[in-house]
């Protein structure tokens, strides 16, 4: 539909002005403007010198004559110059139709990708440390993003930059081997705290005595030569940080697709960034400086990069580059690559991707930093030097109590309302927000919440289900209808009867449906998820008042409990479909 309005606008435009505009529609966040308005009249006012008002009447009595043909209801002119669509409610209806008949794939949702494939890379947690919040958050939103860039037609390649290489690894090899009891630390519920410990140690004692920092280097040394102890203890701390990084993957439901499921981590590249600083030298984009290799940028755009340290060691920075490198190689080069990283990164991605761009490998747009703010605690700033770690199966264990106490339902179903809760907490707004954590606002009934929409969508089921259970359709019921009652649901053709007139709560679902298919849109465009809560929200909250002021299994006729009831289940479809795009479980019951 939106479609269609679109290239019938752009034509209107072209014959009025013989100009080529950006002539999108979007979603009016007021509904009762219509279900799509443009700003065309705005663009073609300022570069004609028109009142944009007079555009938009222009083009409104352009439409006129095509509104049935388009389903149009009217097209209005609105000061000072907006254009708004209002689709008829027979295709309103329509949609509805579309809705009920695909339960699996968003309905009339159009192929947007730029490139054949995408790389999102998300989580990248460091091995030994503890998986803090903020790769809790990278976990989340970037799992929603893969799922929102699926939806829209790319094939997507789950990725997790693992921090599992650096000169860190010296000092942990060497305090395992002077103070850590193998043993123990295999048989720890989690390694990664007696990883930790083992570590902080370090620290205290190479205050005490600086020849330690000279061993560690040695340990890393060999690391890098490849001695096999040194190997094996590396080894045997990813196997232990994987204990504790599993397990969160598991109750989140996330999962990576790249090697072997455990992502692309920094240790990948090792001996694949030799070429690198060769490609850098031969395209005169690094200079030496005591040494340490820098990239320089046009005008001082961004302060210089270092890929070589002083001692010739790689950096963080040299591994990125070649990984980048890595996936136009092993991916191709039509890919788009997008990195779920916290904001606080965010100056460094903007170095790493102008150094991309003058190497030739990437165009601006192929490349994409989705940054997400801080985690605030209610008690103020959380701080992870001091020691006094979030850890985060704690976190999650005491979701699932507060879940338990909310939801009468099962352990099962606690789970989903948990995590749902914990995810829409960390979706709901835009990423680079920083969220202030807060259990009342994560787990409330009454408002923007993770379990508020879950709650939701268990009504639409459960009438549904007793729709089925008692006598369903009576005598109005189509063939088609009374023949699909197997599938378990009420799904019918012809919801909506013309000798029914919708009330206005039913009429604003309706038009909210036909907004979910832009609205994912919209999200990926933006590589925004909270796009898609902000509308699930608001589908939620018109659906419960739907629901308060109309009775649905009751209802006086024939005509009205069918549409009634289609309309429950199309709003039903689209919920499970949303929160399943978030990451989200959408639970039978609570
Ligand atoms: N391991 C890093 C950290 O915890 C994040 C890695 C992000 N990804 C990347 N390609 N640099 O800060």
């Amino acid at each position: 539909m939106k479609e269609a309005l679109e290239k019938r606008l752009e034509e209107i435009v072209k014959k009025l002005t013989d100009k080529e505009v950006n002539t999108l529609l979007s979603i009016p966040k007021d509904i009762s403007k219509g279900d799509f308005t443009s700003n065309v009249a705005f663009q073609i006012g300022k570069s004609s010198g028109k009142n944009p008002m007079d555009v938009a009447r222009e083009i409104t009595a352009e439409f006129a004559s095509m509104s049935s043909e388009l389903s149009l209801e009217k097209v209005e002119a609105a000061a000072p110059g907006f254009i708004n669509f209002y689709l008829s409610t027979q295709s309103l209806s329509e949609n509805l139709q579309q809705v009920l008949k695909s339960p699996e794939k968003v309905a009339g949702i159009r192929n947007l990708a730029k490139y054949p494939k995408a790389i999102v890379e998300y989580s990248s947690p460091n091995i030994a440390k503890p998986f803090t919040v903020g790769h809790f958050r990278s976990t989340i939103i970037g799992d929603a993003i893969a799922n929102l860039l699926e939806a829209v037609g790319y094939k997507v390649y789950r990725d997790n930059h693992l921090g599992d290489w650096g000169t860190q690894f010296g000092k942990q090899i060497y305090a395992i081997k002077t103070w850590g009891n193998e043993q123990e630390i295999e048989k720890s519920e989690n390694p990664v705290k007696n990883l930790v410990a083992l570590y902080v140690k370090f620290h205290e004692e190479a205050e005490k005595d600086p020849e330690l920092e000279e061993r560690a280097r040695e340990w890393f040394k060999k690391l890098e030569d490849g001695d096999p102890e040194a190997r094996r203890l590396w080894q045997k701390c990813i196997d232990w940080s994987f204990k504790e990084f599993d397990r969160i993957y598991k109750e989140l439901g996330v999962s990576f697709t790249e090697n072997g499921g455990r992502g692309y981590g920094e240790a990948f590249f090792e001996g694949k960034m030799e070429p690198i600083i060769k490609e850098l030298e031969e395209k005169g984009l690094v200079k030496t400086d005591k040494g340490a290799k820098l990239v320089f940028f046009p005008n001082d755009k961004y302060p210089p990069l270092m890929v070589i340290k002083q001692d010739g060691a790689t950096l963080y920075a040299t591994r990125d580059l070649a990984t980048d490198k890595f996936r136009l190689e092993h991916y191709g080069k039509d890919i788009l690559v997008i990195n779920e990283v916290g904001m606080e990164q965010s100056l460094y991605f903007k170095q790493l991707f102008e150094t991309e761009y003058m190497l030739g490998w990437y165009t601006p747009g192929q490349r994409v930093h989705v940054g997400h703010g801080l985690f605030r605690f209610k008690e103020g700033k959380m701080s992870t030097r001091k020691g006094n770690v979030i850890w985060l199966d704690e976190v999650l264990d005491e979701a699932e109590k507060r879940a338990q106490n909310l939801s009468k339902g099962s352990l099962g179903i606690a789970k989903e309302v948990a995590m749902g809760a914990l995810k829409w907490n960390d979706l709901k707004r835009s990423a680079h927000m920083d969220v202030t954590f807060d259990w009342d606002e994560i787990l409330t009934m009454n408002g923007n919440s993770g379990p508020y929409v879950q709650y939701a969508y268990t009504r639409t089921q459960s009438v549904l289900k007793k729709a089925d259970n008692n006598v369903i359709l009576g005598s109005a019921a189509t063939p088609e209808s009374n023949s699909k009652k197997d599938s378990g649901q009420a799904r019918m053709t012809d919801v909506l009867s013309p000798d029914y007139t919708p009330s206005s709560e039913e009429l604003n679902l309706l038009r909210k449906l036909v907004q979910f298919a832009p609205t994912v849109e919209e999200a990926v465009e933006k590589y925004a998820p909270n796009v898609v809560c902000e509308y699930l929200f608001e589908l939620a909250q018109m659906f419960n008042n739907f629901y308060q002021k109309h009775r649905i299994l009751n209802a006086e006729k024939d005509v009205e409990k069918r549409f009634r009831l289609g309309l429950t289940e199309g709003v039903g479809i689209v919920l499970k479909q949303g929160l399943n795009l978030l990451g989200i479980q959408a639970p039978e019951k609570m």
